[in-house]
């Protein structure tokens, strides 16, 4: 095997297989590389200045270049986008403004034929207000059996003006909205964890099990690999809608966690095995209970769950080995891959996050107008990419963070659209400044996003990202893009990187440098002094030059030691 970093990185690409649906790679998605694609923001095909199936078609080559295994959709289906497609009117119908069926089951199979599987988002615990369940029920009276697929509840106090419970939502705001009778009075109230225009399914009813089971048939037999599991660990209530307890105990909490959960996921999980193929089921899971997580993961249940503990992490050593490590005892007994994330739709993108003096990442604490130094961003970046990259598990990639964008946080407040944005009352600046179009050529917006030059995307793009586009990094070996199509090259080729345990080797606290199998040493430097490496060792990749030798600060090394 060659690892010389010589400027030819096409030969990997060119021997990988195409996949047939039927493939039986049993284990593809424990050490796979998931690429995220947002798809208003990916590539825009019809030139209307939203990205769409047409534009992730146009651009898989580019994906296979990469050298991803997988693309996650944010959600394609038709939806009223009240919360980016989170709020979804019908599961079997895409977005028109994303194409129509025939372009996904297109892609699905484009896909596969370039050795890239798909995995989609499936939001179970909520529908958006226009799905027609929803309709119907605010249609019917109370108690009807329509309303029961949700939860509609008479109001508390005297009159039934408050809401039946003071849960606090996501994005901040009531998580009860009242609804109006017929005769203009006041009726019920129905809960919703996240917007108004996301309304809570009832997942004690039956019709809302078969339902989804149904849902996942329908992608399944259209070849999807795996569904990505939105707020996993929120489905099931708790039917006497008590307060939230000071300190829930494990499975006390009335709207997460909840015991019940597991049957559901092992249903799921029995009718993901009944296909050909290795479908997976990968769960959106906050909690900071490392048992409780694993629990999602055992034999029966989930294959994985996002590891969010990590990207929360403040850019310091100690920190970054004590998540690295509790997440790989709590996956352990399980026998569950890890998995490694860096960012996503949710979240400050990492090059802005990691030049800030608090580095850590928490929904709570953002906010308008933080300093942060790009440049030391963009080092910790590229450091934390190949730090990521090798460390044993799943790893995922969020669409332009292998271009190194920076969270965008000069868009002008009337192009926002995001409802943490707005329901914080403008305090939360939104997730709006992680989903600005993807920048691919030229010199001046829309930068090849859109097949029309002259179209204004649905979230501008910065002037300054002319620097950023794909184009311009191609040409360039010291990019991010080329740094990440060498880690994964190097990734896919070592077999050490694909199931050799983690080691670590002795080193100051400042330092975080492991061994995977006989022959692969990772080094990343947190210090703020060039530290030597062991000698011997062939630097196979390292996230900046060296300096004499010597690995400067906030960058990672990638070895090759003698076996
Ligand atoms: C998840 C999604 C987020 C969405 C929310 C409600 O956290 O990642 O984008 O807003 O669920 O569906």
């Amino acid at each position: 095997m060659d690892f010389s970093l010589s400027t030819t990185e096409a030969s990997a690409v060119a021997t990988r297989p195409a996949i047939a649906p039927s493939d039986s790679d049993a284990l593809w998605w424990r050490n796979a590389v998931i690429y995220q694609v947002y798809i208003r923001s990916f590539a825009d095909g019809n030139g209307d200045g939203t990205g769409d199936l047409a534009g992730v078609r146009a651009h898989l080559p580019y994906l296979r270049e990469l050298g991803v295994d997988a693309i996650w959709f944010t959600p394609w289906y038709a939806s009223p986008l009240a919360d980016g497609g989170y709020d979804v009117s019908d599961y079997r119908q895409i977005h028109p403004a994303f194409g129509g069926l025939a372009d996904a089951e297109a892609l699905i199979e484009e896909a596969l034929a370039l050795g890239i599987r798909t995995i989609i988002d499936v939001v179970p615990n909520h529908v958006s207000n226009e799905h027609p369940w929803f309709q119907e029920a605010l249609a019917a009276a109370p108690g009807s059996p329509e309303r029961k697929r949700f939860w509609f509840h008479p109001g508390a106090g005297p009159n039934g003006d408050e809401m039946p419970t003071r849960w606090v939502s996501n994005f901040s705001g009531d998580t009860w909205t009242r609804t109006t009778q017929p005769d203009g009075t006041p009726g019920e109230w129905y809960l919703h964890l996240f917007t108004p225009e996301q309304p809570d399914l009832n997942w004690d009813h039956p019709d809302v099990r078969r339902e989804h089971e149904d849902i996942l048939r329908f992608w399944f037999d259209r070849g999807v690999a795996g569904i990505r599991i939105d707020s996993a660990a929120l489905l099931v209530k708790d039917a006497a809608l008590p307060e939230v307890p000071e300190n829930p105990r494990p499975g006390e909490h009335p709207n997460t966690d909840r015991d019940e959960l597991h049957d559901i996921y092992r249903s799921w999980r029995e009718l993901a095995d009944s296909y050909p193929g290795a479908r997976v089921l990968v769960g959106e899971i906050w909690l900071p209970d490392t048992k409780r997580f694993a629990m999602y993961l055992r034999p029966n249940e989930l294959h994985t769950a996002f590891n969010f503990d990590f990207m929360a992490r403040r850019w310091e050593a100690p920190a970054l080995r004590q998540s690295i490590d509790a997440t790989l005892a709590a996956h352990a007994p399980v026998h569950a891959p890890a998995t490694w994330v860096l960012s996503n739709h949710d979240v400050t993108r990492p090059v802005t996050r990691y030049g800030r003096e608090d580095s850590s990442f928490a929904f709570a604490t953002k906010r308008f107008g933080i300093p942060t130094d790009l440049d030391l961003g963009t080092r910790r970046a590229r450091a934390a990419a190949l730090l990521t990259a090798a460390l044993p598990g799943t790893l995922y990639i969020y669409q332009g963070d292998e271009l190194g964008l920076p969270e965008v946080e000069t868009l002008p407040r009337e192009v926002l659209q995001d409802p943490m944005h707005f329901r914080s009352n403008g305090i939360d600046p939104g997730r709006d400044g992680c989903r600005v179009p993807l920048p691919w050529s030229g010199s001046v917006a829309p930068f090849g996003f859109s097949a029309s030059a002259t179209v204004t995307p649905w979230l501008p793009q910065p002037a300054s990202w002319a620097a950023l586009t794909v184009e311009a990094q191609e040409g360039d070996p010291t990019s991010m893009l080329w740094l990440y199509r060498n880690a994964l090259r190097i990734r896919a080729a070592l077999p050490s990187l694909v199931d050799s345990d983690l080691a670590w080797l002795d080193s100051s606290d400042e330092v975080l440098a492991f061994s995977r199998g006989d022959d692969f040493v990772n080094i990343t430097n947190l210090s703020d002094v060039n530290i030597a490496l062991p000698p011997g060792a062939d630097v196979l990749l390292s996230s900046l030059p060296l300096d004499d030798g010597r690995l400067p600060p906030d960058s990672t090394a990638w070895l090759r030691t003698q076996q």
